[in-house]
């Protein structure tokens, strides 16, 4: 598949704070691939278009089943970087029968898009991509997973920045998460539980410079990812934020993550391995990153032909290993302690 010969790629919010770093790094990917940025604010999205070059803005009225567009708009694939709470982006996409990229679901949310898949399940590849920093997670982390024959337990913890929060809509989504359910997801001696004790909700893992941190669940799509992959009684993702203050002077707001495994060995011993991520950058960074590796997978410009119709989640459709060369390339610092 040649880049040059796809119609453009639609990137609802790609004018965003995560959106742009998305189609920064799939213009970075591939040059020839045209983009269409889509929002409310047509002038927002112009500039960055101009930035970016092979892209035009599109005005996006989520009120309209035809999303405001053109009749004769084509595209090649629909990804849609905000929360879409009618769904009409999706319907857009089964209709003509295009890739589409689901960015904004909590593990709670994925019920309606689930529900209008079944109803069409021939009509498009629908990807689940609100796991953790775009799926680069529970990608590294099914990667480092590859040396064990089983794995018992995986834990993930991730140290923020307090300054490193996204834009007004990554505040309306935990917004909604703090008003509606406010319950994490884990997995926990082999059964799923909606985590109410602070027993459950809360851990303390050990960062990548030794400080301890009070991590708190958080209900992504990783853990049911994991869990299904991999089978381990054990899984949790937890979240801590680091003060701006206690940041070395001179140095902006990065964030680390640390995936402990336990499991057994091909010889049959039981170990514990942890590896760490480190990016200085924003998580928006890595979260963009993400997206494009899922976009160029899905129209089959990398890893095999064009994703067919079908519901799925990262590692159906991207190789942990490449993921995981692409990290590195990107500069992400990735080690196995
Ligand atoms: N899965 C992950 O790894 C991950 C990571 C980070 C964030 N997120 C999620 O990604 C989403 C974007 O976060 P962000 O920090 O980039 O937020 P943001 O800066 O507010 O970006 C939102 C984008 O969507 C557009 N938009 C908002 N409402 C719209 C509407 N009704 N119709 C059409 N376009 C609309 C905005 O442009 P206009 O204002 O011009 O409309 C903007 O381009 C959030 O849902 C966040 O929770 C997911």
């Amino acid at each position: 598949m040649n880049a040059s010969n796809l119609k453009p790629v639609l990137v609802i919010g790609g004018s965003g704070i995560v959106g742009r770093r998305a189609v920064k790094a799939l213009r970075e990917l591939h040059p020839e691939l045209a983009l269409r940025i889509g929002g409310r604010d047509v002038g927002k999205a112009a500039a960055l278009a101009r930035e970016l070059g092979r892209a035009e803005a599109v005005r996006i009225d989520l009120e309209r089943d035809d999303l405001g567009l053109a009749p004769d708009a084509a595209f090649s694939a629909v990804v849609v970087l905000l929360k879409d709470d009618t769904l009409r982006s999706m319907k857009y996409a089964q209709a003509h029968g295009l890739p589409y990229v689901s960015f904004s679901d909590f593990v709670f949310d994925i019920g309606p898009e689930v529900a209008l898949h079944i109803q069409k399940p021939t009509a498009a590849p629908v990807l689940f991509l609100g796991h953790f920093l775009g799926g680069t997670v529970a990608m590294s982390t099914l990667q480092f997973a590859r040396e064990l024959k089983k794995v018992h337990s995986i834990l993930i913890g991730a140290v923020f920045d307090e300054e490193d929060v996204g834009g007004p809509a990554a505040s309306g989504d935990m917004e909604r998460l703090t008003k509606g359910v406010p319950s994490p997801l884990i997995r926990k001696d082999g059964k799923f539980l909606w985590a109410t004790t602070e027993e459950d909700t809360t851990r303390t893992f050990q960062g990548v410079d030794g400080t301890q941190w009070k991590g708190r669940a958080y209900p992504l799509l990783d853990v049911a990812t994991l869990a299904a992959v991999t089978d381990a009684s054990t899984v949790r993702l937890d979240f801590a934020v680091r003060a701006a203050s206690s940041r070395p002077a001179g140095q902006g707001p990065g964030h680390e993550v640390i995936i402990e495994l336990i499991g057994e060995l091909p010889d049959g011993t039981t170990t514990h391995v942890r590896h760490t991520l480190v990016d200085g950058d924003v998580h928006s960074g890595l979260s963009g990153r993400g997206v494009a590796l899922a976009v160029e997978r899905l129209l089959g410009l990398v890893g095999g032909a064009p994703v067919a119709p079908g519901l799925y989640s990262p590692e159906g459709v991207l190789d942990p290993a490449h993921v995981v060369e692409r990290l590195k390339a990107w500069g992400t610092r990735i080690q196995r302690a």
